[in-house]
């Protein structure tokens, strides 16, 4: 597990960035974190780091449950799962088959599915008391998938880390 303490948008983008730079086809990224930590804000950080040109954003439809953008490095499939209120929703937007097809897939509110979802990468964003710009980001893994990339991350993350 590895802390960091992000100051501001800017941080959440760069943390972002940096577990972006060693993101792999396959990966399912979970975000988890109250409404407003910056799951969304984490996924345009992470989305602009693989290169994804700004006008696919702009013209991405926003009624899709799930958003692929496939301008970057790797396709990212990004869905949101906070208006979904049962597993069996879960599993139809398949999202571990997206992944297995060579997808790097970001899940908001993705705690919520875990079972479903499979070995991923967690970042947890959580609001801060000390001051409204501050956010405490954890980030942890289940399974195997990053354990020989995991001290590259914690070197990547270091200047916000804070253990
Ligand atoms: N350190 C920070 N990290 C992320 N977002 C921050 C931070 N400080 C302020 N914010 C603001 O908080 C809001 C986060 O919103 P959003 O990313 O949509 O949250 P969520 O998707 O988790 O509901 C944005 O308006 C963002 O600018
Ligand atoms: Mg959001």
């Amino acid at each position: 597990m590895i802390d960091c303490l992000s100051r501001g948008v800017d941080d959440t983008h760069l943390i972002a960035a940096a577990i972006a730079r060693l993101v792999r086809p396959r990966d399912m990224v979970v975000l988890s974190g109250d409404m407003g930590a910056g799951k969304t804000a984490f996924t345009i950080g992470f989305a602009n780091a693989l290169g994804v040109d700004s006008e696919e954003y702009v013209s991405s439809p926003t009624f899709n449950l799930v958003q692929s953008y496939t301008s970057g490095r790797i396709p990212i499939q990004h869905a949101d799962l906070y208006r979904l209120s049962s597993r069996a929703e879960v599993e139809d937007l398949g999202l571990r088959e997206l992944a297995d097809m060579g997808s790097v897939v970001v899940v908001e509110w993705g705690d919520v599915a875990s079972d479903v979802l499979g070995d991923a990468l967690t970042v947890h964003l959580a609001h801060n008391d000390d001051a409204d710009d501050e956010r405490d980001i954890t980030i942890s893994v289940s399974g195997h998938g990053w354990d020989t990339r995991w001290d590259q991350l914690a070197t990547a993350v270091r200047t916000w880390s804070v253990n």
